[in-house]
């Protein structure tokens, strides 16, 4: 949510900006903005809509400069439009600042600033931090790096911050709190800030992810100091990066998300590769060794999420209770984290992004702690905020994810969570040696089944032809397949902007099938398994009331076959494993759907990746 990249270094700042805020464009598209110093001074250009609308502009202006900042802004406080944009200037001109985050208190220190005589031209609280850094550098006589330190001092709220003075042209200051920001060190005294890695990673893989509440000062000639608010010297740890470029590249598809779909059958591998044995009938998750006892003795597991990855929390609650006989809760962070849930030191919190960002998530994580709970992480993005402040965790392993709507993080976290549910399950012993042998091997078929559906993309796009004017649409699952119709249902209004419910197939008489005319679409997860002929009688009672029936069945289905408006074969597996399959023909679906519909199916209106704040 927000993207932020800065470049200091000797060559030109601009090339790097720009690209930087392509790669960061997921975060946020409702306005972007550079700021380049050159000769003590500084030129910002910024433009409402999406990084082409900068560029277009910029490029018609003098842009040289080997010092600079950039933002793409997803809008919190203020209307997208150019005035909002960042970066923000200060009242005297001096320093140029971009911001990821929110400043709560923004309202009381801006009674205060315009007290003092400063003069706002934006809504945004970020325009208060710059000009509260100017009041600061004035009237306290102190240089950028003190003035940032004692304005952050009486800030709350969450930032990710850099800033340029034109007294001081040499130097970038930076500092982070609950925002995340990544320093990227190469040669010659080069460099790199930004909110995730992907600007950085095609100039040096050398990086230090800066903690809450560090500043960094990078200076031309003596290079990155970093220190704390409370102005004591840390020293930078720094990472090598094992992203690759090619991962943030578009690779020969019209969008990242068919990319990503289409990707699933390497991320789930990669998901599981090394942490299962078949002939052995052995699994597990390096990363919570040290946690197995906790959880294989958990009076209960409460899983925190947001979006699609509590719907994965939720195909989770379904795996854990029925394999490993833990009872679970799912829980959205956004509500738990404003409760006073009862929590025990025996039980297990799981923590589940894929960003790694989530304000809520990280929130949830913040409360659980306090109260004595081990914190366990399922995250995608190595290195990420969550990730290092859960106890233990497993990554998902499912590469960058550039997609707006989550996909390939989807099944790649359901991966995990079945990798954690057969672990627990086996030190329990609650499987049988050859029922665990047998999951196992059902899982490394995946992939290739993955690979299967994907054939039948052809037949998916057909459909989606026949209803990309539908108003809404109803999905209906049963059992660990009802979180698949949720995910389905979410991908769809996401991208395309139908309104779309997913409902738990019984639960339709209660209220939803009051709407089922011989415009609805209804998609419903009919594969075989314990509610099969359940589901059957739901999808007669949809019929009944002429409603469109597009069905997932498993392979040779006869029955459903007949009975539905149209079909869409996944292969048969164990039903545990269902939602890893069933989930693909929801995903291009809804893919058809929006590209049919002219709509951006990368960057969807109003929604950024990674939403860091609450
Ligand atoms: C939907 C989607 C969102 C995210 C949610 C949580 O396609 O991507 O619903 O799942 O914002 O994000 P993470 O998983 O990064 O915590």
């Amino acid at each position: 949510m927000c993207g932020i990249v800065a470049y200091i270094g000797n060559k030109d700042a601009y090339p790097v900006l720009i690209k930087g805020l392509k790669r960061l464009e997921y975060r946020g598209y409702d306005s972007a903005g550079v700021a380049i110093m050159n000769n003590a001074d500084i030129k910002t250009y910024k433009k409402k809509g999406k990084v082409v609308n900068l560029q277009e502009f910029a490029e018609k202006h003098d842009l040289s400069g080997t010092i600079g900042i950039g933002h793409t802004r997803w809008a919190t406080h203020g209307e997208p439009n150019d005035q909002n944009a960042h970066p923000h200037i200060s009242g005297d001109g001096d320093l140029a600042l971009v911001h990821n985050g929110i400043i709560e208190n923004y309202d009381v220190l801006k009674e205060g600033l315009k007290a003092r005589g400063h003069v706002f031209s934006s809504e945004t609280d970020t325009e208060v931090l710059v000009h509260l850094i100017e009041d600061i550098k004035r009237h306290e006589k102190v240089d950028l790096e003190e003035a940032v330190r004692l304005a952050l001092s009486s800030v709350v709220g969450a930032y990710a911050i850099v800033v340029l003075s034109k007294e001081e042209p040499n130097r970038i200051v930076a500092a982070r709190k609950s925002s995340p920001l990544v320093v990227g060190i190469a040669d010659n005294n080069e460099f790199y800030l930004a909110s995730d890695a992907t600007p950085i990673v095609e100039y040096t893989k050398n990086v230090v992810y800066l903690e809450d509440e560090e500043i960094a000062i990078i200076d031309r000639e003596s290079g990155l100091k970093i220190i704390d608010i409370r102005n004591r010297e840390q020293t930078p740890y720094v990472q090598q990066l094992e992203l690759e470029l090619e991962a943030l590249e578009k690779g020969g598809y019209e969008h990242f998300m068919l990319k990503e779909i289409y990707e699933q059958p390497r991320s789930i591998y990669d998901c599981f590769r090394g942490r299962l044995n078949v002939e052995e009938g052995w699994v597990g998750l390096g990363g919570i060794k040290d946690y197995e006892r906790k959880l294989v003795n958990a009076n209960r597991i409460i899983m925190v999420a947001c979006g699609t990855s509590w719907h994965a929390a939720q195909v989770g609650e379904y795996l854990i209770e029925d394999l490993a006989r833990i009872p679970v809760e799912v829980e959205y962070a956004s509500e738990f984290r404003y409760r006073n849930p009862i929590i025990n030191e025996n039980d297990v919190v799981i923590a589940i992004s894929q960003s790694g960002e989530t304000a809520d998530t990280l929130a949830a994580i913040g409360l659980a702690k306090s109260k004595g709970a081990t914190i366990l992480g399922i995250c995608n993005v190595v290195g990420s905020s969550i990730s290092r402040v859960t106890d233990a965790g497993s990554y998902t392993h499912a590469g960058p994810e550039i997609g707006v709507a989550s996909t390939k993080a989807f099944t790649a976290q359901v991966t995990v969570l079945t990798l954690m549910a057969l672990s627990i399950a086996r030190k329990k012993g609650t499987l049988g040696e050859s029922r665990l042998r047998a999951l196992l091997g059902d899982l490394e078929a995946i992939p290739a089944k993955v690979e299967k559906v994907l054939e039948k993309s052809n037949i998916v796009e057909e459909v989606a032809a026949v209803y990309k004017n539908a108003a809404n649409a109803l999905y209906l699952g049963r059992g660990n397949c009802f979180p698949v119709a949720l995910e389905g249902a979410l991908k769809l209004k996401e991208i395309s902007y139908i309104h779309a419910e997913g409902y738990p197939a019984a639960e339709m008489k209660h209220g939803p099938i009051a709407l089922i005319d011989e415009e609805m679409p209804v998609i419903v997860l009919a594969t075989k398994g314990t509610s099969y002929e359940k589901v059957v009688s739901n999808i007669q009672e949809v019929k009944a009331r002429k409603g469109k029936i597009i069905a997932i069945i498993t392979e040779g289905d006869v029955q459903v076959k007949e009975l539905a408006d149209h079909y869409i074969e996944i292969p048969d597996t164990d039903e545990n494993l269902v939602p890893l399959l069933a989930t693909i023909p929801l995903q291009l679906f809804s893919y058809y759907v929006a590209v049919m519909r002219g709509c951006n199916v990368d960057q969807p209106r109003n929604l950024a990746k990674s939403v860091t704040v609450e």
